[in-house]
């Protein structure tokens, strides 16, 4: 279960992605926007909290450049959210970070990349081994050790 959240920048985007990942059999939470004017933090907390709370897997933000989508994301404890408009970024992201929150920037990136990164952060694993410690330590940044 992906779920899946935009500001008024990231909906036309958003409906793409939720048709791609739908086309392919994976079910979507949409967290809104409905495309009218309206404040990212608002949808990223959302978006997260169906994370948190169990009801999904992963998500995906979208907004403008992606990067206001992030910073509210990753204020929310246990999110790991990365913004990426390019291919390494996201397999890393998921390989060594195990980010559970892919952001998109809909001015950044076209649609066409925009869903093949969605296709690469769905089906990529983590790795686990090494870069546990690490995400470990960010934890405890988390809990303020
Ligand atoms: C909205 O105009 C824009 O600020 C927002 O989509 C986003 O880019 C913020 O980071």
């Amino acid at each position: 279960m992906i779920a899946i959240g935009c500001d008024h920048a990231g909906y036309d985007m958003k409906t793409g992605i939720i048709k791609f990942l739908e086309d392919k059999g994976i079910e979507v939470i949409d967290c809104g926007c409905d495309g009218s004017p309206c404040d990212y933090p608002v949808i990223a907390k959302k978006v997260c909290e169906n994370i948190t709370h169990g009801k999904a897997d992963k998500g995906i933000l979208i907004c403008g450049t992606g990067i206001g989508m992030s910073i509210a994301a990753n204020k929310i404890k246990g999110i790991r959210a990365s913004v990426c408009s390019e291919h390494f970024s996201v397999k890393y992201t998921r390989l060594h970070n195990d980010a559970n929150v892919l952001c998109m920037g809909a001015r950044v990136i076209g649609e066409g990349i925009a869903q093949e990164l969605t296709d690469i952060f769905v089906n990529t694993e983590y790795e686990g081994g090494r870069h546990q410690k690490r995400l470990d330590l960010i934890k405890e940044i988390e809990e303020n050790k």
